[in-house]
C-alpha cells in the first residue's frame, strides 16, 4: 500500500520471521475485531522470504496480507538490522503512529523498536522478560534491549516479570497477560493436519507400514548447526536415535545449508530411519506434534507448544528462557550431550515422560487482554 493511504495515529505491527507470524495473528485479528476495532497495520519486514517460510503461515493462520513488505530478506545480523531499521524509518516518520508493537526476540523486533523509540514513538513489546542469560544467542541481546526501549511490557510467564524488573524496568510498564502463541495453537488445533496425512505425503514405506510411534526433530540456532564438527556429531546421535525411534526432521534453510556445506546431508537422506523434509506448514507441523511420542528441538516457540500440548519435549540447548515449559510443562533441557539426550529419550519412551500441566493464562486470550490493556494505555487512539 502506498505511504500516503496508510492510516495515520495506527498501531503499526511488525512481523518478520516465522515464529512472528504464529504470535501476531490473534493480535491482529483481537485489534481489528468489530465493532470498534483498534485501527491497525501490518508491517512485514521480509526477513523470512520464503514460500514454506512465510506465505504459507500467512494463508494457514489467516492473517491479512501486510499493509507494507519492506523486503530485507537475509543479511549478517548488522546489515540485516540495519537494512530493517532504514525502511522503516519513512514508515514511522509518513504515518506518526499510536504506537510500534513488536513480538518476540528477532532482528526485526529489535531494529523496529529501536527506530520507534529514536523518534518518540510507544513502544510495545509481546513476549517481553524471556531470558535465556546466554549472550551467545543472538536473540539475547535483541530480548534484552527490546525490553529496555519498550513502554508497554506484555509477559507470558510470571518469571519473566522478575528479570525484567530486575533489570529496572517499572513495574507498572509490565502486564502478565499469557502467551499469544498458545492462542494460536488453540485457534487451530482442530484443523491441524493429521499426522498420517503428513507422514505420508513425506515417504512411500510409512503409508505400507504405518508409524506408531516417531519423534519429530527441529534444529536451527547458530550454537548447533554452524559449526561443522559440532553439526557432525548431532547429526550421527539423530541417525542412531532414528533406529531406535522413526525421527521426522523438517529442515530449516539454516540447518539445510549447513549440512550441505558440512557434507551430511546425503547420509542423513539414506538413514532410513529419519525421514527429513522441507520446513512444514503451521497446520502440519501442529498435527505432527500433537501425535508426537517426543519432540526434539531447539526452538523457542516449540517447547511452549509441547508444553501446551503434553507432548514430551527435549531441549537440545544448555539453557532456556521460558523455565515454565520445565518447572510446569514437558520440557527437558539436555544440551546436545549424547549421554543425556539418549536418557531422557529412554525414559520417555519407558515412562511417557513428564505429565505437565498447562501455565497459568495459556488460556487462548491472551491476545484479548493485550487489546483491552492497548485501550485503557491509549485513549485517544485513531482520533
Ligand atoms: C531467525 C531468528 C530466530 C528464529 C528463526 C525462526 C534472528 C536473529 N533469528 O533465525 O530467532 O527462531 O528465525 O525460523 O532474527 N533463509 C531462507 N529462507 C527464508 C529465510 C531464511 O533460505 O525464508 C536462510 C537465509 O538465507 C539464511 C538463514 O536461512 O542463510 C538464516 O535466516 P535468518 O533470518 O538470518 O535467521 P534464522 O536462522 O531463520
Amino acid at each position: 500500500m502506498p505511504l500516503d493511504r496508510l492510516p495515520k495515529n495506527s498501531i503499526l505491527c511488525v512481523v518478520g520471521a516465522r515464529p512472528n507470524f504464529v504470535k501476531i495473528a490473534p493480535i491482529i485479528a483481537a485489534l481489528r475485531q468489530p465493532p470498534a476495532g483498534v485501527p491497525a497495520c501490518l508491517i512485514h519486514t521480509g526477513q523470512h522470504y520464503d514460500v514454506a517460510m512465510n506465505k504459507a503461515f500467512f494463508r494457514e493462520l489467516d492473517i491479512p496480507e501486510p499493509d507494507v513488505d519492506l523486503e530485507v530478506g537475509s543479511a549478517s545480523h548488522a546489515v540485516q538490522t540495519a537494512q530493517v531499521m532504514q525502511r522503516f524509518e519513512p514508515i514511522v516518520e509518513g504515518t506518526d503512529p499510536a504506537a510500534v508493537l513488536v513480538v518476540g526476540d528477532v532482528n526485526s523486533t529489535i531494529a523496529c523498536a529501536l527506530v520507534a523509540a529514536k523518534r518518540r514513538v510507544p513502544v510495545i513489546h509481546v513476549e517481553a522478560g524471556l531470558r535465556s542469560f546466554d549472550r551467545e544467542m543472538p536473540e539475547e541481546i535483541n530480548r534484552v534491549l527490546t525490553d529496555q526501549l519498550s513502554d508497554l511490557l506484555f509477559t507470558t510467564e510470571r518469571s519473566a516479570e522478575e528479570n525484567l524488573v530486575r533489570e529496572g524496568i517499572d513495574g507498572k510498564k509490565i502486564h502478565f497477560v499469557g502467551n499469544v502463541m498458545i492462542d494460536t495453537l488453540r485457534t487451530h488445533l482442530k484443523r491441524a493436519t493429521p499426522a498420517r496425512e503428513t507422514l505420508d505425503r513425506l515417504s512411500e514405506s510409512t503409508r505400507d507400514a504405518p508409524l506408531k510411534r516417531y519423534a519429530v526433530l527441529t534444529m536451527h540456532r547458530p550454537s548447533n548447526v554452524d559449526r561443522p564438527e559440532k553439526l557432525r556429531e548431532l547429526a550421527g546421535n539423530f541417525v542412531r536415535i532414528s533406529e531406535r525411534l522413526p525421527v521426522v526432521f523438517p529442515v530449516h534453510p539454516r540447518t539445510e545449508k549447513a549440512l550441505q556445506k558440512a557434507g551430511l546431508l546425503e547420509s542423513l537422506r539414506g538413514a532410513s530411519g529419519l525421514f527429513m523434509a522441507p520446513p512444514l506448514s503451521y497446520l502440519e507441523m501442529l498435527g505432527l506434534m500433537s501425535e508426537a511420542t517426543l519432540v526434539l528441538t531447539d526452538s523457542g516457540g516449540i517447547q511452549e507448544e509441547t508444553t501446551a500440548l503434553g507432548v514430551p519435549c527435549v531441549t537440545l540447548r544448555d539453557n532456556t528462557e521460558r523455565p515454565i515449559t520445565v518447572d510446569q510443562g514437558t520440557n527437558t533441557v539436555v544440551g546436545t550431550d549424547p549421554a543425556r539426550m539418549w536418557a531422557t529419550i529412554e525414559e520417555i519412551l519407558d515412562t511417557g515422560g513428564k505429565a505437565g500441566r498447562i501455565p497459568e493464562l495459556w488460556d487462548g486470550r491472551a491476545a484479548q487482554r493485550i487489546r483491552a490493556t492497548i485501550e485503557r494505555h491509549f485513549e485517544s487512539i485513531g482520533s
